[in-house]
């Protein structure tokens, strides 16, 4: 059986909650799923400092004692994964950005490969199809397999047309989950994704070195030298493609460790 945990960014049990609900039994009609709804605003979860310990040192080392890590463990233990957020001035909610800000880490050592992602955004009028994409690429980064989002739309108090177009957007948008869900766990990457790895793999080969989190993290997996996060056999064309993305990285790398040179020297001369 299929477990899928969904994370609701609304303090409210209202449009948002209830599509997530709603999602979740049309998911459940498709066939047998284990599911379990996190309301985020009953988590305890601190706000982001920057100071960038988990990027450099390790997230162990973050100063924030929170829920975050059980958190992840819920995604570790799922094969489907929804964010969910009411739209707020055209964005996620705080509750959802704070959770995802804790997440940074795992935008640099991505985790979550072979399990499947999906968002669902509520809102009172218009905005929302910005954020289904942002929370998608969210997903994206995070090593998700993406099925794309959706977003409902009503007023207080709904109507039954409103109703009716939240039930239709949904239960299509179940059908398109539960497709992912048994969608092969490891696929050829898109070109995009091909991209988002070559150029993050080789401007940190260059850049850093083993006294960074990230680099260890990437030297250990054998990411410096492997096609993708995974492995996957590549075409031809991604192969070409692929290589062609690690040159332009390197040379950009190199550039700008030469630009960061002038630039101390003649930051330092301004100064002293
Ligand atoms: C602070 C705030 C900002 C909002 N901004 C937007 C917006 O930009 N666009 C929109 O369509 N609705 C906006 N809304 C309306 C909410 O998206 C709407 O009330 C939604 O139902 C909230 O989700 P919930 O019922 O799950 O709490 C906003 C509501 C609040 C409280």
């Amino acid at each position: 059986m299929k477990k899928v945990v969904a994370f609701v960014g609304s303090a409210r049990n209202r449009l948002t909650h209830g599509a997530v609900r709603l999602f979740l039994e049309r998911l459940q009609e498709q066939g047998a799923v284990d599911w379990e709804i996190v309301g985020l605003g009953e988590c305890n979860l601190g706000t982001c400092r920057g100071c960038k310990l988990c990027f450099e040192k390790g997230e162990e080392f973050c100063p924030l004692k929170d829920d975050r890590d059980a958190l992840i463990a819920k995604m570790e233990a799922a094969d489907g994964v929804v964010f969910a957020t009411p739209n707020y001035m055209f964005q996620v909610s705080a509750l959802m950005k704070i959770f995802i800000d804790r997440l940074g880490f795992c935008g640099h050592r991505p985790r979550f490969f072979g399990k499947t992602f999906t968002s669902i955004v509520g809102q009172g009028i218009f905005g929302g199809g910005k954020i289904v994409k942002y929370l998608d690429f969210v997903g994206a980064c995070l090593g998700f397999n993406v099925v794309r989002g959706s977003c409902v739309t009503a007023c207080e108090p709904m109507t039954e047309g409103e109703a009716r177009g939240i039930e239709t957007t949904i239960a299509r948008h179940a059908r398109r989950f539960h497709k992912g869900l048994q969608r092969p766990a490891f696929p050829v990457p898109s070109l995009l994704m091909l991209m988002g790895f070559r150029l993050g793999r080789t401007k940190m080969k260059i850049e850093l070195d083993m006294h960074n989190r990230d680099f260890r993290h990437y030297a250990e997996k054998g990411w410096f030298e492997s096609d993708y996060f995974y492995s996957v056999r590549l075409g031809l064309v991604r192969k070409l493609v692929g290589s062609l993305f690690d040159r332009v990285a390197a040379r950009a790398s190199r550039n700008r460790q030469a630009d960061a040179c002038v630039a101390a020297q003649g930051f330092r001369g301004r100064h002293i």
